[in-house]
């Protein structure tokens, strides 16, 4: 098939975050979607407004990527090309606290898509990984080739999964999987109106950084000062979320050609410290972020940026947007919309 020709290509997670604006981009494209999400951490709304930014529709099958009855039923329906996989759970304590629901959820999901997927012969899948498989790392940039550790069962979750698709991919050459390690995604859509919409208390940093500047919590706790970094603050790679989304384009384009199983880092290659990153966020926002040091949080690790050259050089990718443009957008988003999809 042809980069031109029109693709329905299966989106599992599609709400989310990362998923939706992915989704839109397909749209934009000029691919046809099929969605499955079953809104454990995502709202319609999102899709929503896809629609309204994309000016037009994906299909939205509202259900779970275990039930492997559903799944059956969305590739007889649909004559699907390929898959885009975000589904997932990715809190890091809560996968500490109950990791059998991780493994469940993560693993067993991602096993009953590949089995309908072999099914239906649709053999060409973008995987939503992380960073995270990257452990601690020894050396910085990391590329692909750095050694795997993960430190938390979500992040295990993540590695068993790359292992599987490599496994699955040795058992039959027309199987075509891209692992895409995403750094830290933060901002979004540029419009303002589809953002990341997280529930409770941000774990993560710029969620909770616009938070407290759009006065929901009084400020931000840095978590520890005293590492060996430029400010003594940990250091990541945080990437605009139309960036990554792009990225997931790209690698779908070169499953048309591409063959086996391979990672990809999608970071921009620059690392920021926590203090980088609240103090951009004052510039965008107009008012410094109020913030006090505390203590470490465990697990951390102390810094970590991407080498991004493999998918700049085998997928054509390459981010654009820095991080002024992630904490402008992010911002216009928490500003537009306080309470997130409501
Ligand atoms: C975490 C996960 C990672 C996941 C990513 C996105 C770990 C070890 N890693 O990355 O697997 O893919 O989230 O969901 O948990 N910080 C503060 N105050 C806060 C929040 C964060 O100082 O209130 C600091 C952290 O110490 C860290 C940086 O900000 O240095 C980024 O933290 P966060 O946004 O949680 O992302 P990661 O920990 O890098």
């Amino acid at each position: 098939m042809s980069s031109t020709s029109v693709r329905t290509v299966l989106v599992t997670g599609g709400a989310g975050y990362i998923g939706s604006h992915t989704v839109l981009e397909l749209l934009k494209a000029g691919d046809n979607v099929v969605v499955i999400d079953n809104f454990d951490n995502s709202s319609p709304k999102a899709l929503e407004v896809v629609h309204d930014l994309a000016g037009r529709e994906c299909v939205l099958v509202e259900g779970d990527l275990g039930d492997a009855d559903t799944v059956e039923a969305i590739f007889a329906e649909h004559d699907i090309d390929s898959v885009i996989h975000f589904a997932g759970l990715k809190a890091v304590g809560e996968s500490v606290e109950v990791p059998m629901k991780y493994y469940r959820t993560n693993i067993g999901s991602t096993m009953t898509l590949l089995e309908a997927m072999d099914r239906h012969e649709v053999r060409r899948l973008v995987f939503s990984s992380s960073c995270t498989v990257y452990g601690d790392p020894e050396t910085i940039p990391i590329n692909e080739d750095t050694p795997l550790q993960a430190s938390s069962p979500y992040g295990r979750t993540k590695l068993f999964i790359e292992e599987m698709l490599r496994d699955v991919a040795d058992s039959n050459p027309e199987w075509r999987f891209s692992l895409l390690r995403y750094f830290n995604p933060v901002g979004a859509h540029e419009s303002g109106r589809l953002g990341e919409d997280p529930t409770g208390i941000p774990n993560n940093l710029m969620p909770f950084i616009m938070q407290v500047a759009v006065g929901q919590r009084a400020k931000l706790s840095v978590f520890g000062n005293d590492y060996p970094t430029r400010d003594g603050t940990n250091i990541r790679d945080y990437i605009h979320v139309v960036d990554l989304a792009e990225g997931h384009l790209k690698a779908l384009d070169e499953l048309e050609t591409g063959t086996g199983c391979r990672a990809f880092n999608l970071g921009t290659g620059t690392g920021s410290t926590v203090l980088e990153v609240v103090a951009a966020a004052g510039e965008a926002v107009g008012k410094p972020i109020p913030h006090e040091i505390v203590g470490r949080r465990a697990g951390d690790v102390i810094a970590i940026w991407a080498d991004p050259e493999k998918a700049t050089r085998e997928l054509g990718w390459k981010s654009t947007r820095d991080l002024n443009d992630m904490c402008r957008d992010h911002w216009r988003w928490q500003e537009q919309n306080p309470a997130g999809f409501g």
